[in-house]
């Protein structure tokens, strides 16, 4: 239950709204007057605030600034109503301090689902900067199940420490991280400037949190310019990740781009993944070349066998063989995965023993397992 403060002009909003809140299972204090509220917020420092942004004699995004401004209710996590429903709108209200945006006519079940994340994510990186392990999914052939696995890697690895644990969907072409995981696209990072000059609150202010409590940054479900995600935004960041997660899991796309380049730099473990079939060895052994050709050094490497077939064409000794690497993990063809992906359930986070489950869970307690004692 949390205790949020609602400030709106309009007597019968406020009233509903009061009411999705308390249907929702918390605590709404509703106030129709906004200096009267601001005084409020200030005195009684509640949970979370809800916005109107059109009111007489004092804005919604005036009464953010001065919440942001004032060191006690600074933190304040701030939902912003507005009847517009454009994109300037929401850079307006992210602008004045509010951490989210939802038009109006306000939906129950969008309300609540967003008091949720917001509430969550308020708890989120609270700690004193740390230094998150970064895990990077990394295969040039693509289907070959990298969002798969790091969908289930990040999710193993929130179920087995329940700390903050972040997936980075780095897709320049659509992201399906959040189909993996049943999410609405609702924010991505394609809100953070491609300059790389932004803060910490506006990564946080598009994560998006799953049930399990893991939290996902998405790729845009547009696909994007071929220069984006820019350099600059990704080391900026994985920078911040870093500082405020226990670890980060990135889905990398197919491709060896700057930005790609400037992920594997960083990363603290590279997990490549091969599938048992010629084709995908063959670009597992270009990929190593042009990595050692290119002198970008990556901390360190393992080799993972993903099998996305029924029928595997060849056996794990050829692979290692071809790629001249053992194989840190074999996972087997699932037949559940179809269903898990069309559920956006996945089988990591399921009671379900199987190939994907079992396997990836293994590996989230060996990373883990790093995570802990310093990553090495
Ligand atoms: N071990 C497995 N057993 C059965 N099916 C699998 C397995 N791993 C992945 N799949 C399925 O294979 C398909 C491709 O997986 P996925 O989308 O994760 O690959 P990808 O490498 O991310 O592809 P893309 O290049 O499109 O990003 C999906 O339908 C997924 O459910
Ligand atoms: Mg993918």
């Amino acid at each position: 239950v949390a205790n949020i403060f609602v400030i709106d002009d309009d007597d019968q909003l406020l009233r509903m709204v009061g009411l999705m809140l308390e249907r929702g299972g918390h605590e709404a204090v509703l106030i129709s007057n906004p200096f009267k509220g601001v005084e409020r917020v200030e005195a009684e420092i509640p949970d979370l605030l809800v916005l109107d942004v059109m009111m007489p004699g004092l804005s919604g995004h005036d009464i953010c600034r001065q919440i942001r401004n004032n060191p006690a209710t600074a933190h304040l996590p701030i939902l912003i109503l507005t009847a517009r429903a454009q994109e300037v709108d929401r850079a307006a209200a992210l602008r004045s301090g509010a951490n989210d945006y939802l038009s109006k006519p306000v939906n129950s079940q969008e309300l609540i689902q967003r008091v949720t994340d917001l509430l969550a994510r308020s708890r989120v990186g609270k700690e004193p900067p740390g230094d998150g392990m970064v895990i990077s999914i990394f295969g040039l052939r693509g289907g070959i199940g990298r969002t798969t696995v790091a969908v289930n890697l990040a999710g193993a690895l929130r179920r087995t420490s329940q700390e903050d644990i972040c997936l980075l969907d780095l897709s320049p072409s659509g992201g399906q991280a959040t189909t993996h995981l049943r999410l609405k696209t609702s924010s991505h990072w394609g809100f953070l400037p491609d300059t790389g000059e932004f803060g910490w609150e506006m990564v946080r202010n598009n994560l998006l949190v799953h049930p399990s409590g893991l939290l996902l940054l998405a790729a845009p479900a547009l696909p994007q310019a071929v220069d984006r995600p820019t350099v600059e935004a990704v080391n900026r960041l994985l920078f911040l990740l870093k500082e405020n997660m226990s670890a980060i899991v990135i889905d990398l796309p197919a491709v060896l781009s700057p930005a790609v380049n400037a992920a594997l730099a960083v990363s603290d473990l590279v997990l490549h993944l091969v599938a048992p079939e010629v084709v995908s060895v063959q670009a597992a052994v270009q990929a190593q070349r042009f990595l050692a050709a290119s002198g970008l050094t990556i901390k360190r490497r393992s080799h993972i066998l993903n099998q996305v077939t029924a029928e595997a064409q060849l056996p794990p000794a050829t692979v290692e063989r071809g790629l001249g690497a053992t194989l840190s993990f074999q996972i087997g063809y699932d037949s559940n995965q179809p269903r898990a992906l069309a559920q956006g359930a996945p089988l990591a986070l399921s009671p379900v023993q199987s190939p994907v489950s079992v396997t990836i869970r293994r590996m989230a307690e060996a990373v883990w397992e790093r995570v802990q004692h310093g990553q090495g």
